[in-house]
């Protein structure tokens, strides 16, 4: 009854947008959960900050050290606070926030939404005020609440019912002297559905309550399986979700695990590269005293970690798709253009990139700067060649254009249904009608989303994408009218202004315009990074 109480006075209180104050860029540092679930204690974190200190990690910007589930009592205080387990902390949280303090790392906790956490610790439900209380009198300034053990609040739907009380988190976090950083799980509770309107829904109003969004599974924990396949599809999540992300508010696919026994070197150099390309927070979960010198070197790669820091904070999307390649690109506060190549078949591949296809001028001379090696390789333009990518390798370069006139950048790449992930095509069978593929075209997925509203595929710049109210959606020779005017939304939807309706996907590849619903799996859409969103 408490809780319904706090969180109807709560929901009467308009919120903030998420904002540069609390976090300007992605959170870079530690977590126990991936490498050591609950098995975690003051030793542990003392440890590993004394080897992130001693490692240059802390130097590189890895300056949060966060705990995750199970560092509490199983039952609260009979004042309702919450305690430490005493056997795990034998000195305590606040010495342990003391300690970090003194080194120059900040401590983030982890509490859940529900009545009880993933692992039956007591929750936060009706005890958030006095949980926010005791993490800030702990020294502490970040949360990462989890939403396992949520009950449906009488009268509202789940996702009501999340929102509801991660608004109320937000609202007390907010008041703290210093305003913790929150990162938000709820959207995990709703991912991988086949009806991802409500994982959409809880997208829609997290950034009005807090940083960070953990939206999808617990990436690699120790002894999975397939931890590559883990990562891919962390990575896929992410992808479908890049339109949410925006200065202030970053979209989190989980935990960087450079440690993991059964990654190759390169596939965990990748997947720190595709974190950092997306600006995602950087937290590693791993036994830091044992890293390698290999995985402490990409780690402490500065001119990823720029990358990743970024001004902008744009998450790279997705500029070409095929069978081996995935070719991702994005803007940096420099006026330079990023290029990240990911090698996603089972052996070494070379490539060639046309700049186009990365919204770049093919007249234009660009500097390449390999950031691997941090080697200038001269300059390209037209295409560029990349030779030898290990399979799972990711290779990142920061193009940097000759002159002034360069930098304008058309928003250009795939157009992905986030439901299917199948990906626009002009072309194909059906002569001028477009249909939906698998991304495995690059040759007639590859559009631009220009500042008129006009959607052009990159092969055929003098035809639009056409929706002329009757029959079938086509590419037609650009006339500048209403019907090759298209706008896109935060829901995802790509609207028609000449006919009001929303592209959308049927069956057999079909693609039509349709009344615009509610973020339903057939019109919601992935667009380049920079179209502009309504
Ligand atoms: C602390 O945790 C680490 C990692 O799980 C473990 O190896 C170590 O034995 C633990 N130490 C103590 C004192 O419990
Ligand atoms: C609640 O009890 C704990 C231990 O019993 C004590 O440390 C804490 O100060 C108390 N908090 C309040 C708000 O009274
Ligand atoms: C998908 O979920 C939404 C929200 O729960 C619901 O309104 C809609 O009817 C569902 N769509 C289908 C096709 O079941
Ligand atoms: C396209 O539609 C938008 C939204 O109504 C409008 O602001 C814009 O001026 C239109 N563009 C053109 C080229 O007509």
């Amino acid at each position: 009854m408490r809780s319904q109480t706090l969180l109807t006075a709560a929901a009467a209180i308009a919120v903030a947008k998420a904002s540069k104050e609390v976090l300007a860029t992605p959170p870079m540092g530690f977590n126990n959960w991936a490498r050591f679930m609950c098995n975690l204690n003051e030793t542990l974190f003392t440890q590993t900050a004394d080897a992130m200190a001693s490692s240059g990690l802390l130097a590189a910007g890895y300056d949060r050290i966060n705990l995750d589930d199970c560092w509490m009592q199983m039952s609260r205080t009979d004042n309702g606070t919450l305690l430490w387990d005493t056997e795990k902390f034998p000195q305590g949280l606040p010495w342990l926030g003391r300690y970090l303090k003194e080194k120059g790392f900040h401590l983030g906790i982890y509490q859940d939404a529900g009545t009880q956490t993933c692992g039956g610790y007591p929750g936060s439900l009706g005890f958030e005020q006095i949980d926010a209380d005791t993490f800030t009198n702990w020294g502490i300034d970040y949360l990462k609440l989890d939403g396992c053990n949520v009950p449906t609040a009488p009268g509202r739907t789940d996702v009501e019912t999340y929102k509801d009380i991660y608004s109320h988190w937000h609202e007390i976090l907010s008041k703290q002297a210093n305003p913790l950083i929150f990162s938000e799980s709820a959207p995990a509770y709703f991912c991988g559905t086949d009806n991802l309107t409500d994982w959409y829904t809880v997208m829609d109003w997290l950034a009005d309550n807090g940083e960070l969004a953990r939206h999808s599974y617990d990436v690699a924990t120790w002894g999975d399986a397939n931890p590559w396949s883990s990562i891919m599809s962390n990575y896929d999540q992410q992808i479908r979700l890049a339109r949410y992300q925006s200065p202030g508010f970053f979209n989190d696919p989980d935990f960087l695990v450079s440690d993991y026994p059964e990654l190759t070197i390169d596939e965990k150099r990748s997947q720190f590269a595709l974190w950092a390309s997306f600006s995602a927070p950087l937290i590693i979960s791993a036994h830091i005293p044992d890293l390698g010198k290999d995985e402490l070197a990409f780690l402490t790669n500065k001119d990823l970690i720029d990358v990743d820091q970024d001004a902008l904070s744009q998450q790279a999307t997705l500029a070409s798709r095929d069978s081996t390649w995935d070719v991702l690109t994005k803007s940096l506060g420099s006026g330079d253009r990023l290029l990240t190549v990911l090698n996603r078949s089972p052996a070494a591949a070379s490539t060639s990139i046309p700049l186009a296809q990365l919204g770049l001028s093919s007249t234009c001379n660009f500097a390449v700067k390999d950031l691997w090696t941090g080697d200038a390789t001269g300059l390209v333009s037209g295409e560029f060649k990349i030779k030898n990518v290990p399979s799972h390798g990711t290779v990142v370069y920061r193009l940097t254009p000759s002159k002034n006139s360069c930098k304008t950048v058309i928003p250009t790449g795939l157009i992905m249904n986030t439901f299917s992930m199948t990906c626009l095509t002009a072309g194909a069978a059906k002569g001028s009608e477009v249909s939906s593929a698998s991304c495995n075209f690059p040759s007639s997925q590859v559009w631009q989303v220009k500042s008129d509203g006009s959607i052009r595929n990159l092969a055929e710049q003098s035809k639009c994408l056409t929706d002329s109210g009757n029959g079938p959606i086509t590419i037609a020779p650009c006339k500048g009218n209403p019907n090759q005017n298209w706008s896109y939304a935060l829901s995802g939807d790509l609207t028609n202004e000449g006919t009001g309706k929303c592209l959308t996907e049927g069956g057999n590849g079909q693609i039509t315009t349709e009344t615009c619903k509610f973020e339903t799996n057939s019109q919601v859409y992935a667009l380049p990074i920079g179209a502009k969103l309504q």
